[in-house]
């Protein structure tokens, strides 16, 4: 072994005694300064701990500790899961309670608790000082029958820019317009008939084959005719038993837009050319519905009759009301008559459009499809695809879930919307 290669194992060895005297060393020093560190720790937390569980042990004192704070952990977490499902959502109603559609909402969250919505968090009130501070509502509805005769001192004083004030009414422009200036800028959101409304006072859903609600829209993809199935036989069947041309249930006999005077116009029509006749029942005519059950006379148009009259009693964007879904829900083919584009609410080849033909037209091609079956059949094929709801019938649509569930969508109340031309927007064109 020569020297150099001696001295190299010296140093190995050496330096190897070394390192190991030195990890040992490094290693006692790591353990002492650990357990002084931990001693340290543990005499903080006793004395933080021991000003709240005083009394207390001083290893039970760390153990509460540590529960302590799990326990708490979980409680906050659940509290966070409860805020979010029911910070409640503040109404104010400005306008009376006892208008439509107030009157329906109910008192305090009972409107929605009561209709099994999917949101219950909304709490209706009239009273005025119920939070002390009116800026604290989320949303204060006006009845759009009452406020159209409002004043400024009639209306709230004070306004939060995340307020959302709703204009609200189940009544046609038509005959409730707003002329005032006063709601120009003023309203964040609307509850009406119209299709563009952010909670839709509608009277009916369209659904499709698969039950998901389509419409009514105001872009409405349609199947067109000839891309649908065909009416069975056994629904052709069903049909043999119409023997009457057309029925009207009517109870109010006053109208803006002259559908008594058309009604009674196309039955002279049918009567002097046809030998077939519009049976008017109601209020305002001698024949009465056999049957004080709505269901009963329902059944004896569906039973009876080839055509409904679906006449609004006034003419605005969009309003379509029950008088439609009478006729759809009872195999009757709907004759319209109203403000709306009804491309929005009914397929091509499913209904007759009074307004977009003469009575004499209007009489002709009722007589025509009475006396074909196939093609009167034809009407009802849209029944393979869709079909008619009232809104009412399922949480999902019915509007005050609606109006409560959109208050819970962060998005959208947080979205700055309103109205600059409430006129322009609400009225039929110069009706002020
Ligand atoms: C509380 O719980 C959350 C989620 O389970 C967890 O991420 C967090 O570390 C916990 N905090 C304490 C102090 O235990
Ligand atoms: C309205 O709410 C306030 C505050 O809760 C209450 O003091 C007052 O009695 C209420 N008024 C009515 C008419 O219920
Ligand atoms: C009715 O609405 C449809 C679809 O939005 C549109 O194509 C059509 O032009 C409208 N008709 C009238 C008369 O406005
Ligand atoms: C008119 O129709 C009725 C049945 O609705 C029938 O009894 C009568 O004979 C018809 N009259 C004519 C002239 O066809
Ligand atoms: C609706 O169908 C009729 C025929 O049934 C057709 O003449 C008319 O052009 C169609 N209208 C639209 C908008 O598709
Ligand atoms: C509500 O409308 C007013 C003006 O009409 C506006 O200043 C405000 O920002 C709107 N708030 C929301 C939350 O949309």
């Amino acid at each position: 072994m020569d020297i150099k290669n001696l001295c190299i194992v010296h140093f190995a060895l050496y330096s190897s005694k070394m390192r190991t005297l030195f990890t040992a060393k490094l290693f006692l020093y790591i353990l002492f300064f650990g357990v002084l560190f931990l001693v340290y720790k543990i005499l903080i937390d006793y004395k933080s701990y021991s000003q709240n569980l005083s009394g207390h042990k001083f290893v039970h004192g760390i153990v509460s500790k540590w529960l302590y704070s799990k326990v708490q952990n979980r409680t906050k977490q659940a509290e966070k899961k409860l805020d979010k499902k029911s910070v409640m959502k503040y109404i104010l109603q400005w306008t009376s309670a006892s208008n439509s559609p107030f009157v329906y909402m109910g008192k305090g969250r009972e409107g929605f608790t009561s209709r099994k919505c999917p949101h219950t968090n909304c709490f209706v009130t009239s009273n005025r000082s119920l939070l002390g501070d009116m800026k604290k509502f989320d949303a204060i509805a006006f009845c759009g029958t009452e406020v159209r005769y409002y004043t400024k001192e009639m209306l709230p004083l004070t306004r939060s820019s995340h307020q959302k004030y709703v204009f609200a009414t189940i009544e046609s422009s038509h005959y409730y317009p707003v002329c005032t200036v006063l709601f120009d800028n003023y309203f964040n959101w609307t509850w009406t008939f119209r299709l563009d409304s952010d909670v839709r006072w509608g009277y009916m859903s369209i659904r499709d084959k698969n039950n998901n609600i389509i419409g009514p829209n105001k872009i409405m993809t349609w199947l067109k005719p000839n891309k649908m199935d065909s009416v069975s036989e056994e629904f052709k069947n069903k049909l043999k038993s119409k023997k009457k041309a057309v029925a009207w249930f009517v109870s109010n006999c006053y109208d803006k837009v002259g559908r008594r005077a058309c009604a009674l116009y196309l039955k002279q029509e049918l009567e002097v050319n046809y030998n077939l006749t519009v049976d008017i029942y109601g209020g305002c005519s001698p024949l009465k519905c056999p049957s004080p059950h709505i269901k009963d006379c329902f059944k004896m148009l569906q039973d009876d009759y080839y055509f409904y009259l679906s006449f609004e009693n006034s003419f605005s964007e969009d309003y379509v009301t029950e008088k439609l879904l009478t006729a759809v829900t009872n195999n009757a083919v709907p004759i319209v008559y109203g403000g709306a584009n009804y491309t929005r609410f009914l397929p091509n080849g499913s209904y007759l459009n009074a307004r977009l033909m003469t009575i004499k037209q209007l009489a002709a091609k009722i007589d025509e499809l009475i006396k074909n079956p196939d093609q009167y059949a034809n009407y009802f094929q849209w029944k393979n695809h869709y079909s008619y709801h009232s809104l009412d019938e399922d949480p999902e649509t019915d509007e005050y879930c609606r109006f409560c569930a959109i208050l819970n969508d962060e998005e959208k109340v947080n979205k700055i919307s309103y109205i600059g031309d409430f006129r322009k927007w609400w009225n039929n064109p110069n009706f002020c």
